[in-house]
């Protein structure tokens, strides 16, 4: 089956290597990347580097790297269509069906993103029209800057049974689509006329992890007796309790913080990003699902509950907490003083009291023993008897066995409970519970068995690798009388490539437009570069411009007639470890058009610097062997290029 480009890329953008490497790998944050052991041959210490920003792993003692496709087909055996699927199915992508070329679920489901994503345009537009002033207003006054409505698509709906309808219909969408999208509404009479189902409403676009719109939650502007919120209905692309509000903006900061905070309301989500708590999602009023927290869990496993401080939000967060204990988080709540919501707190008290509430956000256990405490269930010897058992439970659903018994000492310290006691109630329940569970089938996906094959496979492989090594050496061994000119064509065909060629390469293959200004502005030929391998990889580079690729880095990795030692060398430069990091991560965040350019002209002028050198040692052995009379146009260009050197100097100097 041929799938487009488009959607190969497609799939590429809306999946995180991080994730995906992270679901067979123990992966740890460091810097700005994660690191973790590298499957591929058997590590000790954690040499696999994923880099979220380039999208690519690099394990820096085997060598081994490449993208997120490169990963799937070598750690989990498949072709590069089975990567592609799985990948596409994960990122919930449809690829084209070869069994059925037209596809209507397919077209379906694509047209009503389609569909979605025109309409959050249309409503973010409109803020900007006299007619959205009342919503741009509304959205000032809650203390919301132009970028935040930007980043979070803020947006208004026209108060009209008609506008949306008709802009759809003026950018293409049918009825059917908009119906599928959820954004109209019909009568059940025949006859009746469709019409738009959010009008006149502050309009808050709900993204899926991806960045796609998959639906909205609407605000009424004024008291009209209807619902404060309206939100979109369950559709072909919106399950309610399978998004988080705010997780696609707030990913990022939740992965490097480790540390989620989890909100129930789209304004406390706002507020809190606004307030410089990039790391909030929002269940946005729904109670939390377990497809809601795994979600969650890819960036990580701990979490602030900070609901509001009425009793519905204390059960609210009650629920959520056991769901969430259960899937390995470590939980903490945080309690607002009564009648406030984050949103509220924050506007009144300002992000520092908040960082205040946070620091001293209960352990889960605790908040469920004041719970019940401050409910008088400890009193009677039947309340007690059981708020134990439901603490127990509990504690029996934390993943991680080893927590339990410090958990229970806990429970036993606060509620004046002999430990055997307690352990008694613990053993009898866990019994019961491994009874019941025993029965329950192993789950899917990639077993500690399969991991474990890939591993032996991929250290097999390598030391047929490093077998390859040896032998190459000795048959290859060159011979010539002149030792000068021998060690720089061994050099020159070395993978060592020098660190000049390198920070050039490394710019031109991952800063955007860069390799496009070397080429055009700069007229830099692969000549340049000395080594072997630099001057290929160059120019494979140029290459892949001229196919139109506009990120040259993956079309490198995805290509897939480069060899793996070629891919070695591309990884290793892309993410190079003996670079000075510090200067590079300011430069890729803080002002990369100025820094690139610096680094560019640096370590060109090396290059042209080292290359004029080399010549003059050819030269002047040449000059060794030759005629008087054959000398002169070598001096010549001996002069011209030492001339040459010295400008160069100086221009670095300067
Ligand atoms: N909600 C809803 N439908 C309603 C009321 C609430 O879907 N009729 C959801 C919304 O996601 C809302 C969340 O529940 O954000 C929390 O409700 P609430 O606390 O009432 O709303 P706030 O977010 O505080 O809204 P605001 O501050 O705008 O009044
Ligand atoms: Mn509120």
């Amino acid at each position: 089956m041929q799938i487009p480009d488009h959607i190969i890329d497609q799939v590429r953008q809306r999946t995180d290597i991080v994730e995906i490497i992270g679901e067979s790998v123990a992966l740890k944050k460091s810097g700005r990347s994660f690191v973790g052991l590298c499957p591929f041959h058997s590590d000790r210490k954690p040499s696999m580097n994923v880099s979220p920003d380039l999208q690519i792993f690099k394990c820096f003692s085997c060598g081994k790297g490449g993208n997120v496709f490169t990963f799937m087909t070598d750690f989990h055996r498949l072709t590069f269509l089975e990567a592609l699927k799985a990948l596409a199915a994960k990122a919930g992508i449809a690829l084209p069906d070869e069994d059925k070329p037209h596809d209507e679920s397919y077209n379906r489901v694509d047209s009503a993103y389609k569909a979605l994503a025109a309409a959050s345009q249309f409503y973010h537009d409109t803020l900007s029209k006299s007619s959205g002033k009342i919503a741009l207003q509304y959205f000032t006054k809650r203390g919301f800057t132009r970028k935040l409505i930007d980043d979070f698509a803020l947006g208004f709906s026209p108060e009209s049974f008609t506008a949306t309808l008709a802009e759809l219909t003026k950018r293409g969408f049918s009825e059917s689509v908009m119906n599928d999208a959820g954004l109209i509404l019909k009568k059940e009479e025949p006859g009746s006329k469709p019409y738009d189902r959010f009008r006149g409403r502050a309009m808050f676009a709900i993204h899926d992890v991806s960045g796609r719109v998959v639906g909205f939650g609407a605000r009424q502007m004024k008291d009209d007796g209807q619902a404060k919120y309206i939100n979109s209905p369950q559709s072909l692309v919106y399950d309610k309790s399978k998004i988080l509000y705010a997780l696609f903006q707030a990913k990022q900061e939740i992965r490097s913080l480790q540390v989620a905070i989890l909100v129930e309301g789209y304004a406390d989500a706002l507020t809190l990003h606004q307030a410089g708590f990039r790391n909030t999602v929002a269940s946005s009023g729904t109670s939390l699902t377990k497809d809601q927290l795994q979600l969650l869990a890819r960036y990580a496993k701990k979490m602030y509950i900070v609901y509001d401080a009425d009793t519905a939000g204390i059960n609210a967060a009650s629920r959520g907490l056991e769901l969430a204990v259960e899937e390995g988080f470590d939980v903490h709540i945080v309690q607002l003083p009564a009648g406030d919501d984050p949103d509220s707190f924050v506007k009144k008290n300002g992000a520092d009291s908040f960082r205040i509430y946070l620091r001293d956000a209960k352990p889960f256990l605790d908040f469920k023993i004041d719970i019940m405490k401050a409910n008088n269930l400890l009193e009677s010897p039947v309340g007690k008897a059981e708020a134990i058992r439901s603490l127990v439970q509990i504690i029996a659903k934390v993943p991680d066995t080893l927590q339990h018994d410090f958990l229970m000492g806990r429970v036993s310290d606060r509620l004046d409970l002999s430990a055997s006691q307690l352990r008694r109630i613990y053993e009898e329940l866990t019994n019961v519970r491994r009874a019941n569970t025993a029965k329950s089938s192993p789950k899917m996906g990639y077993t500690q068995q399969n991991v474990q094959q890939n591993v032996l496979q991929a250290e097999s492989q390598s030391t047929h690798q490093t077998e390859n090594q040896n032998v190459l050496p000795a048959t290859s061994s060159p011979v010539s009388s002149d030792t000068a000119l021998v060690t720089l064509a061994e050099l020159a065909m070395s993978e060592n490539l020098l660190p000049e060629e390198k920070s050039v390469l490394r710019i031109a293959l991952t800063v955007s437009n860069a390799l496009r200004y070397m080429v055009e502005q700069l007229k830099i030929e692969e000549t340049l570069f000395y080594t072997e391998p630099a001057r290929r990889i160059y120019s494979l580079a140029i290459d892949a411009l001229n196919r139109g690729s506009q990120n040259i880095f993956s079309s490198l990795v995805a290509n897939a007639s480069i060899s793996e030692e070629m891919m070695h060398i591309i990884t290793d430069i892309a993410m190079q470890r003996e670079m000075p990091s510090e200067k590079w991560l300011d430069f890729k965040i803080a002002v990369p058009e100025e820094n690139a350019r610096r680094v560019l002209t640096d370590s060109l002028m090396k290059m042209q610097i080292k290359s004029i050198d080399r010549e003059k040692q050819v030269i002047q052995s040449q000059m060794k062997s030759v005629s008087q009379e054959e000398s002169l146009p070598l001096l010549q260009r001996l002069i011209q290029i030492t001339s040459q050197r010295k400008e160069i100097l100086e221009k670095m100097g300067g």
